[in-house]
């Protein structure tokens, strides 16, 4: 099988697996219990921090751990509104996670203004348009890292600027980015920022909240834990788990980015070269170095991703949570791509398994598939 979906997961490391694995047999304890048990966990779960800390560019204190990013990102939203003396808007890239959208516009229904800020044709956010609609006083500022469809990486660096100069909380969702390309917490200047264990060799159903030191960010769910940050014992074998992923993704990273940007690069060229009718989504934008997402002219998604499995070749129509579905990309609707080329487009996201002999045979297929189509319509 050749997986080429890893912005939707990735394969757990081994050592991850076995980190899991000896937390869940031997390391059980409660990180909350007095006891030497409970304390062992609560060294395991500072020395995990650590880890995520050191790959997001935070300190430790930083980092309070969440059952994922999509649990961060709400934690995000409900947190910015119910601060005190806030007003009732937000501002996210029209571009943000499906869920996270989501998440946004029900707030609408409790008289929130959402505003959704534009992307240009290759998916990058408007900067005259984020300056403008800071001129108005709102609770949050949210723009993702990287983008899970395209790649794209947004101009974290200038957005962060810009909302500091506006004194509006910002936020960073960095799911795709972590692991993949370096996070600098710190360095950027943001105030909150969201990642997951499962897109880089952890496990799922564990991810993490960074909130900027001395920021006060009332919690989604209250308890003790995570000092009053986050209620509800830790999943001590996710965390476990995170740890490693982190810790792995932080020394292979540079190695890593270089070996499957140029693949990446190798296979769109072949893809050029070799097919007629390709559109390269966010062609021409920094993007992630190991995301392609394209589409064949005339070929639905549904066709090409079909014919792709059945050669055991895995890969996905945009989003995960759209997949399936017949609605075309937000994503691709807000860059002004038409609903009829965005019902085409597929995205092939490598990971560390990914090899030249697995790309040479997406190459293969899609010329085949391609030449197919042009003898039946002959
Ligand atoms: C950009 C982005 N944000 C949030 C999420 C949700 O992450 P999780 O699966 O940890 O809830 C994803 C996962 O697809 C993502 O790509």
């Amino acid at each position: 099988m050749i997986y080429l979906d890893h912005n939707a997961t990735t394969p757990p490391l081994p050592e991850v697996i076995e980190a899991v694995t000896d937390c869940l047999r031997d390391g059980w304890g409660n990180p909350s219990s007095k006891h030497g048990f409970g304390q062992r966990a609560k060294s395991a779960l500072a020395a995990a921090r650590a880890e995520v800390a050191a790959l997001a560019g935070a300190q430790p204190a930083e980092v309070v751990f969440t059952s994922g990013a999509t649990e961060a990102n709400n934690q995000v939203l409900a947190g910015a509104l119910s601060r005190p003396g806030v007003p009732p808007r937000v501002l996210l890239s029209a571009v943000e996670h499906a869920g996270f959208l989501k998440a946004a516009q029900r707030m609408r229904d409790f008289g929130v203004e959402v505003e959704l800020l534009p992307v240009d044709g290759r998916g990058v956010l408007r900067l005259d348009a984020l300056r403008a609609a800071l001129e108005r006083p709102a609770a949050l500022l949210s723009v993702m890292a990287a983008n899970n469809e395209t790649g794209v990486l947004q101009p974290v660096v200038e957005v962060a600027a810009a909302a500091r100069a506006a004194g509006v909380p910002l936020h960073v969702d960095a799911t795709q980015q972590a692991g993949r390309l370096p996070l600098d917490f710190a360095g950027w200047g943001v105030d909150l920022m969201s990642m997951s264990a499962h897109k880089f060799g952890g496990p799922k159903g564990c991810g993490a909240l960074v909130a900027r030191k001395g920021l006060s960010w009332p919690a989604l769910l209250p308890g003790q834990q995570e000092r009053g940050r986050r209620g509800g014992t830790e999943n001590m074998p996710g965390i476990a788990g995170f740890a490693v992923a982190a810790r792995h993704a932080r020394a292979a990273m540079q190695a890593e980015a270089l070996r499957q940007g140029a693949l990446r690069d190798a296979l769109e060229d072949a893809l050029r070269e070799t097919l007629t009718g390709l559109t390269v989504f966010g062609e021409g934008a920094p993007r992630l170095p190991n995301t392609l997402f394209i589409a064949i002219a005339g070929q639905s998604a549904d066709r090409l991703l079909g014919r792709l499995e059945r050669e055991r070749i895995l890969a996905a129509s945009g989003a995960a949570c759209s997949s399936g579905g017949s609605e075309p990309s937000h994503v691709l609707a807000a860059m002004g791509v038409p609903p009829a080329l965005a019902r085409e487009a597929i995205r092939l996201s490598l990971g560390r398994d990914t090899d030249g002999e697995h790309l040479a045979r997406v190459v293969h297929v899609l010329r085949s598939l391609q030449s197919e189509t042009a003898v039946a319509a002959a």
